[in-house]
């Protein structure tokens, strides 16, 4: 959102107090030629003054409301833009960068905790042993924005006064903001220490607000593993297939492009695909044999009664697809609906072929698992028959990219691939291995 209307000046009137006292200078002057008497100049001095002071007092209040609506508009365009921040570190570089925008030429800059106690490799040393460290200090420590300048003949180069403010996510220090001005800039003002303080409250509001939802969020994630690996133990051969299923679905997803959202329900969508064979009978679904027609009609109600499942969350509306219709094929010839190409839903088209890969190199009773090569051979055979081609053909590509001249590769990637949520949230929070 641009707040530039609110840093426009205010239009002056026309009848500025500081003209009227001016007219009625000349008004006590033509008096003073008419010799009027003594109480009617004592009455004009008195208006003059109490206009001058009037005159002071609204330009006092012009600042003071310029610099409201200065903090309204850093207010407004940080939450404009607070919806598109994932990460804290993210949350607070958008609150330093909107206090850049309205610096005034004071420099502001983040102060994380490691590089305030010099636990921080490279941290510049005079955080932690001069004038500006102990000050820094002083804000973590009383909680609160504190200001000062320099004490004589300290080594705090051009900075002439600094503010610092303190970002608590409750009881956790996040980091200190700091601003600092040289010898040009206005000093601080009553108003700045209150924006200050308004705005790193706000901030350590909104990483709370960001560690909640992460709990839950991973909550939730782990809830939906412990259910899919309850099913996927139903059968010693299928166990891990669901987060494998995941892990491999979002790597073709992200190859396609998918936006964040997109790839957040495909997740949903290809963790819980077989969440409805907790419904199918165990004798049928271990059965070491040839199924039956009859046997296998019952299989083939997995797919619906995983719609079922997850229909009844609605956060989860937009993952139906893939759940639904992960057994449809390409031409026509699969389940629940028989749908054929481009009607397959996007989502179930990729679930599809993470879930046929997943089940060529994974061990069955009948056969020992393939070797990624050879099963994407297999799969390029099935490709416009039962998977979508172009897409079979963009998974083959980044697995060669990926596991060409790996030896160790292949392994590697099902280690990460049998721990995928974990590995999905490592990433989101930018602490994964590799
Ligand atoms: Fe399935």
């Amino acid at each position: 959102m641009s707040t530039s209307y609110l840093r426009t000046t205010p239009t002056p009137r026309q009848d500025r107090p500081g003209d009227l006292c001016v007219r009625l200078e000349a008004l006590r002057a033509q008096l003073a030629e008419g010799k009027p008497d003594d109480v009617a100049q004592r009455l004009l001095s008195k208006v003059c003054e109490a206009v001058e002071r009037l005159h002071t007092e609204h330009t006092g209040m012009a600042e003071e409301l310029l610099g409201v609506y200065e903090q309204l508009g850093i207010i407004f365009e940080v939450t404009g833009r607070l919806s598109t921040v994932q990460t804290e570190s993210g949350v607070v570089d958008l609150f330093v960068d909107s206090l850049r925008r309205s610096a005034q030429g004071r420099d502001v800059l983040a102060v994380e905790p490691g590089a305030l106690s010099g636990e921080v490799a490279g941290s510049p040393q005079h955080y932690t042993n001069n004038w500006f460290g102990a000050l820094l200090r002083q804000a973590r420590d009383r909680r609160s924005v504190v200001v000062e300048a320099p004490p004589e003949g300290s080594a705090a180069g051009p900075v002439s006064e600094a503010l610092i403010g303190p970002v608590y996510a409750g009881d956790s220090f996040v980091c200190a903001i700091a601003l600092t001005r040289g010898p040009d800039a206005k000093p601080f003002r009553a108003s700045d220490m209150l924006l200050l303080e308004s705005l790193t409250r706000f901030c350590g509001d909104v990483i709370c607000t960001h560690r909640l939802v992460r709990e839950v969020r991973e909550m939730s994630i782990a809830m939906v593993r412990s259910l899919v690996n309850a099913v996927d133990q139903k059968d010693q051969y299928t166990s891990g297939h669901s987060l494998r299923v995941g892990y491999f679905a979002i790597l073709l997803g992200k190859a396609l492009g998918l936006d964040e959202a997109a790839l957040q329900m495909l997740q949903w969508s290809a963790l819980l695909h077989d969440v409805g064979k907790i419904g199918i009978r165990d004798d049928v679904l271990k059965k070491p044999g040839r199924l039956t027609g009859k046997e296998f009609d019952h299989v083939k109600e997995h797919p619906v009664r995983s719609y079922e499942v997850v229909q009844g969350v609605p956060q989860l509306a937009r993952a139906v697809d893939g759940v639904l219709h992960h057994h449809e094929h390409y031409d026509g010839s699969g389940y629940p609906a028989g749908l054929a190409g481009q009607d397959i839903p996007l989502q179930a088209r990729i679930i599809q072929i993470a879930d046929v890969f997943d089940a060529l190199t994974s061990n069955r009773a009948y056969r020992a698992a393939y070797d990624w090569r050879k099963a994407l051979e297999i799969m390029k055979r099935e490709a416009g028959r039962t998977v979508d081609p172009e897409m079979q053909e963009v998974f083959s590509r980044l697995m060669h990219n990926a596991l060409d001249g790996t030896p160790d590769g292949w392994k590697r990637m099902v280690e990460r691939a049998d721990r995928f949520t974990q590995v999905a949230e490592e990433e989101a929070s930018g602490s994964a291995g590799e």
